[in-house]
Order: structure tokens, then C-alpha cells, then sequence
């Protein structure tokens, strides 16, 4: 109580609060997610996301050498291929955009885990993220395809099979595959409360996956529900999945605190596009400091019960941070 009790005593100094600050961030625990394109030597700005490049594979690799030497943990793997086709088969083929990209990575020996997006919407012609019958996707149609594209990645190097689709069932079904072709230890980290959300505005330009028709409200949550988010973490882990991500991340915050509370798994936050973009513009206008928004941000999502970030800040954050 007053005067006995006086909090400020811990923030006398920087070494004193850096003594009792509770959490902390790392470049360890950052993944970078990169957008790889046809050709050579191509790096195509994405305008709505500054310092956000679609990278031939020539060029990802070198990229991903500089990122891994700020200590970055991993970079995930978005495709954005040749042509496109109603089943979206670009997006399994071996000779895919991605899995060659994965065989280049590994082949110039590239350490950082290299994570493995899965769905189909980069890689229809109509942008939705499974194949359509009567104007809807088909769930279940849906699975075998995602589930061949994890297998296809994973014999290229995928370290870490991510699913984005938000079809039921997927989980298992990947798991059953990778399980089947001899990838048991292959971990899937599932995109396990994945919202239908506004703040991917900037993404569908960078991957060029916006949906032709329709939204994609009757696959991906609704943002008023809580409590269907722990279903679908509880539904996920019961399935197999080794991580689970809670996507976007700042409107969401709670849902990341009660994924982490109530069970006891690692969990991911994917900090958006939009979420990523709205910090660059508001710093271009000077009407906020980019770096202190930025690690104040990355900071909130960890305290929130974030073990894992997705964000496009990784490598700017990584070189604040430092190795460690
Ligand atoms: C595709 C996918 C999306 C994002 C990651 N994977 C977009 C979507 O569902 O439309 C969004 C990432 C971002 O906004 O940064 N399934
Ligand atoms: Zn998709």
C-alpha cells in the first residue's frame, strides 16, 4: 500500500527493467513470409506492402542468405505460379513454383526451417481456396488435393507443412498423407482459427489470389466468434497438428490468449498484410515512429500468449534484436 509500495522502483533504469521485464522477443521465434514467382532475376514490388517483393528463385535465395544471417527462425513459402486452372493444379505439381523453390533453398544450403503454405488459392482461376461445385467449395473434394500438395512439398524439403484453407478435416487427412509417403516427423502447423478478414487486402495483391466471385465467409470464421475458435484448436489438435495459429493477429488478441491458456501447445500468430501495411503507411505520412510501433506491436502479440510471429517486420525486427 502507499507509500510502502512504490512500482516505479523497477523502472528506475534500463538495466532494471530489462531485470524484470516479463517477455521477451526473439528473431528465433520470427518467420518471414515471402512470395516466389517465374522467371529469373525478377523482383516485382507489391505496392500496398512496402519492402515486399514477389522474388524469382534466384533472387529468394539470395534474399533468404541475408535473412538467415540476422537470425530470422524461418520464411514461409506463398507461390505465385505460371497459369492458373479451376482445380488449381499448379499448386501440386512436383514441378511447382514452390517445390522448386524449396529444392533451391535446400540446395544452396539454406538452414532456416523452410515452412510450406498449403491451399489452392494462389493457384485457381477463380481465387477460392478449394475446388467449386455448385458455387461452394467442396470440402471434401477439397482434402485430397491439399493433401497431395503437402506431399509434394514435403519431398521437396519442407520442413514445416502449413494448411490455410480452413476446409474440416484437412488435418488429419495431410497427416494420414505425409504419414503414408514416409514424412511421420514432418510437423503440420495448422492456421487453426483463420478469420474472414478484411486485413488481407494487401496479401491477395502480393499473391494474386483474390476470390472472382463470393467472399470466403462459409470457410473462414466468422470475426465475431470466440468460442468457435477453441472448437476449431481443439478440433485441429485432435487431428495431429503440432502448432496452431491464430490468424490475423491484432484484431484477435484474445483468441491468441485463450488458445494459449487453455491449451498447452505452442501457438502461432500470423501478424497480416494489412495489419503490416497500416504501420508502413501511417510511418510514410510521419504520423507515427516505425520502429518503436513495430516492435511494440510484435511485443503485444507475444504477451498475448504468441510463442511464434508470422510477420513481414522479421527481417527489420531481427536486425533490431540481434542474434542470440
Ligand atoms: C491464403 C492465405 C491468405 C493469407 C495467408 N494465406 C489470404 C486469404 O485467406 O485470403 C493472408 C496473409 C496476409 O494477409 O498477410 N489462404
Ligand atoms: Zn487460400
Amino acid at each position: 500500500m502507499f507509500p510502502i509500495e512504490r512500482p516505479r522502483r523497477l523502472r528506475s533504469s534500463e538495466r532494471m527493467r530489462a531485470m524484470v521485464r516479463e517477455t521477451r522477443l526473439s528473431a528465433a521465434q520470427l518467420i518471414y513470409p515471402m512470395f516466389v514467382c517465374p522467371g529469373s532475376n525478377v523482383r516485382t514490388p507489391i505496392s500496398s506492402m512496402p519492402g515486399c517483393f514477389q522474388l524469382s528463385i534466384d533472387l529468394l535465395v539470395e534474399e533468404c542468405r541475408k535473412i538467415e544471417d540476422l537470425g530470422v527462425a524461418g520464411v514461409i513459402l506463398f507461390g505465385i505460379p505460371e497459369s492458373k486452372d479451376p482445380e488449381g493444379t499448379a499448386g501440386y505439381a512436383e514441378d511447382g513454383i514452390v517445390p522448386k523453390a524449396l529444392r533451391a533453398l535446400k540446395e544452396a544450403g539454406i538452414t532456416m526451417l523452410l515452412w510450406a503454405d498449403v491451399c489452392m488459392c494462389e493457384y485457381t482461376s477463380h481465387g477460392h481456396c478449394g475446388i467449386i461445385h455448385d458455387n461452394d467449395v467442396d470440402n471434401d473434394a477439397t482434402l485430397e488435393l491439399l493433401t497431395r500438395a503437402s506431399v509434394v512439398y514435403a519431398k521437396a524439403g519442407a520442413d514445416i507443412i502449413a494448411p490455410s484453407d480452413m476446409m474440416d478435416g484437412r488435418v488429419a487427412a495431410i497427416r494420414d498423407g505425409l504419414d503414408a509417403e514416409g514424412f511421420a516427423n514432418t510437423p503440420i502447423v495448422s492456421y487453426a482459427a483463420k478469420y474472414a478478414s478484411a486485413y488481407y487486402g494487401p496479401f491477395r495483391e502480393a499473391a494474386e489470389s483474390a476470390p472472382q466471385f463470393g467472399d470466403r465467409r462459409s470457410y473462414q470464421m466468422d470475426p465475431a466468434n470466440a468460442e468457435e475458435a477453441l472448437r476449431e484448436v481443439a478440433l485441429d489438435l485432435e487431428e495431429g497438428a503440432d502448432i496452431v495459429m491464430v490468424k490475423p493477429a491484432l484484431p484477435y488478441l484474445d483468441i491468441i490468449h485463450r488458445v494459449k491458456t487453455t491449451f498447452q501447445v505452442p501457438v502461432a500468430a500470423y501478424n497480416v498484410s494489412g495489419e503490416y501495411s497500416m504501420i508502413c503507411a501511417a510511418s510514410e505520412k510521419g504520423w507515427i515512429d516505425k520502429e518503436r510501433v513495430m516492435m511494440e506491436t510484435l511485443l503485444g502479440i507475444r504477451r498475448a500468449g504468441a510463442d511464434i510471429i508470422l510477420t513481414y517486420f522479421a527481417p527489420e525486427a531481427a536486425r533490431i534484436l540481434g542474434r542470440d
